[in-house]
């Protein structure tokens, strides 16, 4: 599906003159290229103050029909989904688009026996096997907001999604393959599930034919359920800004937040970015290698690949089992011909053997794409050199949980790239930076907060059951404008480069967590009085986590304290955000109101302790020394 893709660069900037001048005829007609069973009254009702954004409203729609079954005459046999599972020696599948049609109605029926309807929340923790695929989009079908939390997560965080959005059901599975490893997943819902009242119904796919625990009344197999129900599923009906899903993800303050995106809007983002970043054609075969536990596996792995028609790849494993080639081998199996991944992957596989990369031919790739944090030149020339043989564009593609889709990018072949710079936003997009003030910079060559002044269809709608705390985290900072927590550059042909957060939210191996979070957590320990966790360069990660403890009776040997604290991190949170660095401390840099001044804690942890800066206004100063020495001192994990 080539509606609407802009071919040059001419094209582009048409059509975002286009998109600024009239942004309601731009998205409107762009919105009508797609199966609505019911017309659209309003195209857009905004503003920015409570916020109040409605795209599309009045229209009625089930995303899955645009998914699937609107594909099925023209590409009923077309691939869609290729699975390919961690161990490179089993089978893998495919489904054609009559297939997955089929497979999702089966689900979305078996979802409906077990009592699931309409407006129900229901939390999917799987790996990333094809059910999982079919778990969500049978959600869509049925009506039921999905709400995947990614199965790194503890049982604590999991429990905290599920009572935060009250799901009535899990979808999950025995256990998962990561590697060499087998994580057994069915006991960590089992967990969860102790301190959830709201969950009614399990539904347990099978992965590794463990025998699990199944409690009597709650617990069924999918293999069991699926066996007597119909491969047809009418999609239920739904409103344009009806919620589609939850995806929780870190902020600056408290626990995670659930990110809630709705039908309509998301629906033509999710499309519409896809087919203009990667210039997806008919014939690709497209390869996000994100966990749909992300948004990024949400709207690249499947909705938007989907929505186009692709053929989209659904990989279980890890880029370096069984050897570091893996990622390499799989485009080559399949003629990936796009291939979408994040600069951490790309760094650790650029510490291996570059003939790891160099015995595979990659002819088939056109395309490559990075997301979720800054990528560093060295790793934006190794992936273009190596991977993309000088012949593919990289596209650095910026965007949020918050935004639903890219926002700022190069569009292959079609706009300028530049190393390291997310470029130019898409068509409909409307950045800004501004100051500390709030107030709009608007020359080239400067550096400010990066803002967006005017809505997009793909954008969150509220936060799940607290909407003050939408307004306050994303419409609160700068009035009028949707701040997006990173800070950003733009160089004299007005490209931008993003710098990062400028927060208290950490990017580790492109995962996000507020420091605060992992405070949180870490105070849990018995041990702990109070901690401060700050974000440090980490050469494969992005950001490292270094944490600066006070304890309450400190050992003689500190390394049993770090390997407590750690226990309980991957307990309250999972193994993802283990802290790096543990520096016990006996005090905290605070001032005199008792803030903890966090820039200096920031120096420290970067190794950068020869100008710390103004230390007077602090309470006590010398606590200062004592950490610099610590620090430089053997005393860290
Ligand atoms: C960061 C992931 C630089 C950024 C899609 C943002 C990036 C946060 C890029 C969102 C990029 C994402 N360049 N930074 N291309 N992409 N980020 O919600 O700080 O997991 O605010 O969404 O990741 O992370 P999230």
């Amino acid at each position: 599906m080539t509606n609407f893709q802009v071919k040059t660069y001419d094209e582009y900037q048409q059509a975002y003159k286009r998109s600024i001048e009239d942004p309601e005829g731009f998205w409107s007609e762009i919105a009508s290229t797609f199966t609505w069973r019911k017309k659209w009254n309003t195209t857009l009702e905004w503003n920015f103050e409570e916020p109040n954004v409605k795209w599309f409203k009045g229209g009625k729609l089930n995303i899955t029909e645009n998914c699937l079954d609107r594909h099925l005459k023209t590409r009923g046999n077309k691939l869609a989904l290729i699975w390919e599972p961690n161990d490179p020696k089993e089978r893998f599948v495919r489904y054609t688009y009559r297939e997955l049609h089929e497979k999702v109605c089966q689900f979305a029926n078996v979802l409906k026996k077990n009592g699931a309807k309409k407006g129900d929340r229901i939390c999917i923790y799987m790996p990333m096997i094809p059910e999982l695929a079919f778990a969500v989009l049978a959600c869509a079908r049925i009506g039921a907001i999905h709400s995947v939390v990614f199965a790194g997560f503890s049982a604590v965080s999991m429990a905290d999604r599920i009572n935060d959005a009250q799901c009535s059901m899990v979808l999950t599975s025995d256990g998962l393959n990561r590697g060499t490893k087998q994580i057994p997943v069915k006991r960590v819902v089992d967990e969860a599930l102790e301190s959830c009242s709201s969950v009614e119904k399990v539904i347990v796919v099978e992965r590794l034919g463990w025998a699990v625990n199944m409690e009597e009344g709650r617990d069924v197999w999918y293999h069991d359920e699926v066996k007597d129900v119909s491969k047809d599923c009418p999609a239920e009906e739904m409103d344009a800004e009806d919620m589609l899903f939850i995806l929780y993800t870190s902020g600056s303050t408290g626990k995670p937040k659930g990110v809630v995106h709705t039908c309509g809007g998301y629906m033509v983002y999710a499309q519409y970015s896809f087919s203009n970043v990667f210039q997806y054609e008919e014939s690709d075969i497209y390869w996000c290698t994100a966990d749909i536990g992300w948004i990024t596996g949400h709207t690249y792995l499947l909705y938007g690949p989907l929505l186009s028609g692709a053929t989209t790849l659904l990989f279980e494993g890890v880029p370096t089992y069984p050897d570091m080639g893996r990622f390499w081998q799989v485009c080559d199996k399949f003629g990936v011909t796009i291939f979408y991944t994040a600069p951490t992957a790309i760094r650790s596989l650029m510490g291996g053997d570059i003939d790891d990369v160099l015995s595979y031919s990659l002819d088939s790739l056109k395309v490559l794409g990075s997301v979720g944090e800054p990528i560093n030149e060295e790793a934006w020339h190794w992936y273009h050199t190596h991977v993309g043989k000088e012949r593919c564009p990289v596209v650095d593609t910026w965007w949020q949980t918050e935004t639903g889709g890219i926002m700022i990018s190069s569009l292959a072949n079609v706009t300028p790239i530049k190393p390291a710079h997310a470029a130019f936003p898409l068509p409909g997009i409307q950045p800004i930076l501004v100051d500390s003030e709030g107030k709009e910079i608007t020359d080239n060559e400067v550096e400010g907060y990066l803002c967006m002044k005017f809505p997009w269809p793909g954008m969150i709608r509220t936060t799940y059951g607290d909407h003050e705390r939408c307004r306050l985290s994303y419409f609160s900072t700068y009035k009028g404008l949707y701040f997006t927590g990173d800070g950003a550059k733009r160089d004299q042909n007005g490209l931008y480069r993003i710098i990062g957060r400028v927060d208290d939210v950490i990017n580790v191996s492109g995962h996000r967590f507020g420091t605060a979070e992992i405070e949180e957590a870490i105070n849990h320990n018995v041990h702990v009085i109070e901690s401060a966790v700050v974000g440090y360069p980490h050469d494969v990660k992005g950001q490292g986590i270094y944490a600066f403890v006070i304890c309450k009776d400190r050992p003689e040997n500190d390394e049993w304290l770090r390997a407590e604290i750690i226990e309980t991190v991957v307990e309250k949170i999972g193994k993802i955000a283990k802290p790096d660095k543990i520096q016990i401390v006996s005090g905290l840099p605070k001032t005199r109101s008792g803030k903890i001044m966090r820039r200096i804690l920031r120096k420290v942890a970067e190794g950068d302790v020869s100008n710390l800066g103004d230390t007077s206004t602090l309470l006590d100063p010398a606590v200062v020394d004592e950490i610099v020495e610590g620090s430089l001192s053997k005393a860290k994990v």
